[in-house]
């Protein structure tokens, strides 16, 4: 089950929008009452009439099509696609979606003579989400560090956010953005994590800060410049015992 709804939000915001339109007589009305449900691909979801009496009869609509019908006393009728796919409480009227696919986003509404206005529910449906790309550069002594969701992945981008985990001071700094700051002279061997996650999935990358400096080579420096002066110490010390010797 993965189901959440956040209708104050989607209120307020319809709240604000129909003040707008108010005055061009638009009916905000059905957008108003708009529950948002969310949801993920072959998992299920639940809209709760939140009924408080037992209902007699029920219509459930996806759009301008019939979902599930059920008159009082008879069975009920389920129609394509939803054939096998949903489960309903006859009692409270609440409807369940299994095996949820991208096109069963919609707006649903749910009928019965038994309440007094229909009730809406707007379904959002995500894709599993991929794993986050990291990639950086190291520019005027900083990291920059930027997270990033591949570009295969089209389902609900806009709705998803950044999140950082990063155990050193310096990282205060956009912590909700896709981008990070980190000065280099904090400790590199840290590692950090980006986590993007939308109103059900989250998923996380990882990235070593030193990956992002340039390989630090003055150690192969020594062993070069070392070779040589060995091999002039060797010379002189030979041809120092070679002169003695011919000397003696
Ligand atoms: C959903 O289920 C179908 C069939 O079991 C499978 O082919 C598909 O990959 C699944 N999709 C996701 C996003 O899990
Ligand atoms: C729903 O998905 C499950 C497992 O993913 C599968 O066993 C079942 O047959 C599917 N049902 C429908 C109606 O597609
Ligand atoms: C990450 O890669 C993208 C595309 O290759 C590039 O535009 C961006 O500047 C890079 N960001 C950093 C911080 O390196
Ligand atoms: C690096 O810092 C110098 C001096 O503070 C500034 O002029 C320059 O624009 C900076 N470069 C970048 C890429 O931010
Ligand atoms: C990610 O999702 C898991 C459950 O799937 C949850 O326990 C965890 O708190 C989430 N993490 C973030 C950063 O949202």
């Amino acid at each position: 089950m993965a189901a959440a709804s956040a209708p104050g939000l989607a209120a307020g915001v319809l709240g604000a929008f129909c003040l707008v339109l108010w005055f061009d007589v638009i009916s905000c009305e059905q957008l108003s009452s708009a529950q948002s449900v969310f949801g993920v691909v072959n998992k299920s979801v639940t809209f709760l009439t939140a009924s408080s009496t037992p209902i007699k009869d029920i219509l459930w609509k996806k759009g301008k099509d019939k979902v599930v019908e059920k008159e009082e006393n008879l069975d009920e009728s389920v129609y394509p696609p939803f054939r096998e796919r949903i489960l309903l409480n006859i009692v409270t009227g609440d409807l369940t979606i299994f095996n949820l696919s991208s096109s069963d986003e919609d707006e649903y509404e749910f009928e019965s003579t038994s309440i007094k206005d229909s009730i809406k529910f707007s379904l959002t449906v995500f894709e599993p989400l991929p794993s986050p790309t990291l990639n950086c550069t190291l520019i005027n002594e900083t990291v920059i560090v930027q997270c990033g969701i591949p570009e295969v992945y089209s389902s609900h981008r806009d709705l998803i956010t950044y999140s950082w985990y990063c155990p050193l001071a310096g990282c205060e700094d956009g912590l909700e953005s896709s981008i990070l700051h980190v000065k280099k002279e904090n400790d590199l061997s840290q590692e950090i994590q980006c986590t993007i996650s939308n109103a059900l999935l989250n998923s996380t990358s990882s990235l070593v800060l030193r990956t992002c400096v340039p390989a630090d080579h003055s150690r192969h420096r020594y062993v070069l410049l070392a070779v040589p002066l060995l091999v002039i110490v060797l010379i002189v010390v030979f041809l120092g015992a070679f002169q003695r010797w011919r000397a003696e």
